[in-house]
C-alpha cells in the first residue's frame, strides 16, 4: 500500500497519507487543523474538493452529496482515502475563533499520581466527538453536582480523542479533591471549550523558546508535541522551572531531542520557598547565556500570574520582540507547593 503526499489549498500545507488511513486522520496526525466535527461521515463539516489526483474507495457515510456536487469533486475527508498524490481544497481553522465551542461527555482514563501534589489525568472522548482545539488552549472540566476547574490541555491537538491534563492538588476545590480521592476509571467528566487565544503560530519560521513553571509544563508539552507533529524545522528550546524532584516528565522532555532537529532542554531547579522574582532571575540568567538574540525568537511561556507579571518586562528588557511573546491569559488553577 502506498503513502501519498497531500497538498491542501488555499493554505499550501502538506501532509502524508497512507492508502489505508482516511485523509482526516492523516491530516490531524500531521498537526493540521482541518475542519471536521463527527469524524464519521454524518455532518459534512469535513467537505473538501478534489483538484488533482485520484481517490480510492470511500468508507460508508450517511452524508449525501447531490450529483452536481459529486461532479464538482466534493468528498468527505473522514471517509476518503488517497490512491495517488493529491491536491485538495479544504477548510482549515487559522485561529481559535475558527473553532466552535464544544461540549463533550468524556470518560476518565488513566490517572497517574505524581507524589502527593499532582495528578496526570487522561480523558477519552467518544469516538464520534473528539475535541477540536489548538495547542496552548484550555478547557473547563466538570462533574455535575461536584464542581469544576479551568485546565490547560497537555496533549497534542493531533489526537482529540485522548486528552491529557496536569492537575495540582487544591484542597479547596471539590472537583480536584474528588479526583485525588480516587475517582473511578470510566467516570463521566464533562469537557467544555476550548478557550484561549495563545496558540502555536505554525506559519512562523522563527526559533521557539518554550518556558514553563511547575505544572504549567502542560501547555508547553502541548505546544512541543504539536511542533513535532508539524515537523517544524526551526530550533526549539525548553526551559522548565520546578522544585527539586518535581520535573515529573523529565525523560519525556529529553526524548523530544529525537524528534526535533535542533532541540535543547534545560530543567531548572529552584529552591523551596524561592520567591517568583528569584525564579525569574534564575530563568533570565539561562536565557541570557543560552539565547543569543531573544528578539529573533518566538517566546511562549506559562506560569502563575505573579511569575508572568515579573517575567514579561524582563523579557522585553532582554530584547525580546513584544509582538512575538505568547502566554495564556486565564485564571491560574493553583500552584504546587
Ligand atoms: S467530520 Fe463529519 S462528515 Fe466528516
Amino acid at each position: 500500500m502506498g503513502v501519498y503526499r497531500i497538498r491542501l489549498l488555499p493554505s499550501g500545507h502538506e501532509f502524508q497519507a497512507a492508502a489505508q488511513e482516511n485523509l482526516l486522520d492523516a491530516a490531524l496526525r500531521s498537526g493540521l487543523n482541518v475542519n471536521f466535527y463527527c469524524s464519521s461521515g454524518s455532518c459534512g463539516e469535513c467537505r473538501a474538493r478534489l483538484i488533482e489526483g485520484e481517490l480510492g474507495p470511500h468508507d460508508f457515510h450517511d452524508y449525501h452529496f447531490s450529483e452536481a456536487q459529486k461532479r464538482q469533486g466534493l468528498f468527505l475527508l473522514c471517509t476518503a482515502h488517497a490512491a495517488s498524490d493529491l491536491v485538495v481544497e479544504a477548510g482549515e481553522a487559522r485561529s481559535p475563533r475558527d473553532i466552535p465551542h464544544q461540549f463533550i461527555k468524556a470518560r476518565l482514563g488513566r490517572v497517574e499520581r505524581v507524589g502527593e501534589q499532582l495528578l496526570i489525568v487522561q480523558l477519552r472522548t467518544p469516538r464520534s466527538s473528539p475535541l477540536r482545539f489548538f495547542a496552548g488552549q484550555h478547557v473547563a472540566l466538570s462533574i455535575p453536582g461536584v464542581g469544576g476547574i479551568d485546565c490547560s490541555i497537555a496533549s497534542c491537538p493531533c489526537n482529540g480523542r485522548l486528552l491529557q491534563f496536569h492537575i495540582p492538588r487544591q484542597p479547596d476545590n471539590p472537583f480536584v479533591a474528588h479526583l485525588f480521592s480516587g475517582l473511578r476509571h470510566g467516570s463521566e467528566v464533562e469537557v467544555a471549550g476550548p478557550f484561549g487565544e495563545m496558540t502555536l503560530d505554525n506559519d512562523s519560521t522563527r526559533p521557539l523558546l518554550l518556558v514553563a513553571q511547575d505544572h504549567e509544563l502542560a501547555t508547553m508539552k502541548s505546544l512541543a508535541e504539536h511542533a513535532i507533529n508539524l515537523d517544524l524545522p526551526q530550533p526549539v528550546r525548553l526551559i522548565w522551572l520546578a522544585r527539586e524532584g518535581r520535573h515529573y516528565l523529565e525523560n519525556l522532555c529529553r526524548s523530544w531531542s529525537e524528534a526535533l532537529d535542533d532541540y535543547h532542554f534545560y530543567p531548572l531547579v529552584y529552591a523551596a520557598g524561592a520567591s517568583e522574582a528569584a525564579q525569574v532571575t534564575q530563568l533570565m540568567a539561562v536565557i541570557g547565556s543560552e539565547i543569543a538574540a531573544p528578539g529573533e525568537w518566538d517566546i511562549y511561556w506559562a506560569g502563575s500570574s505573579g511569575f508572568n507579571q515579573i517575567l514579561y518586562p524582563q523579557l522585553l528588557a532582554a530584547g525580546a520582540d513584544e509582538r512575538r511573546l505568547f502566554s495564556p491569559r486565564r485564571r491560574a488553577i493553583g500552584r504546587m507547593v
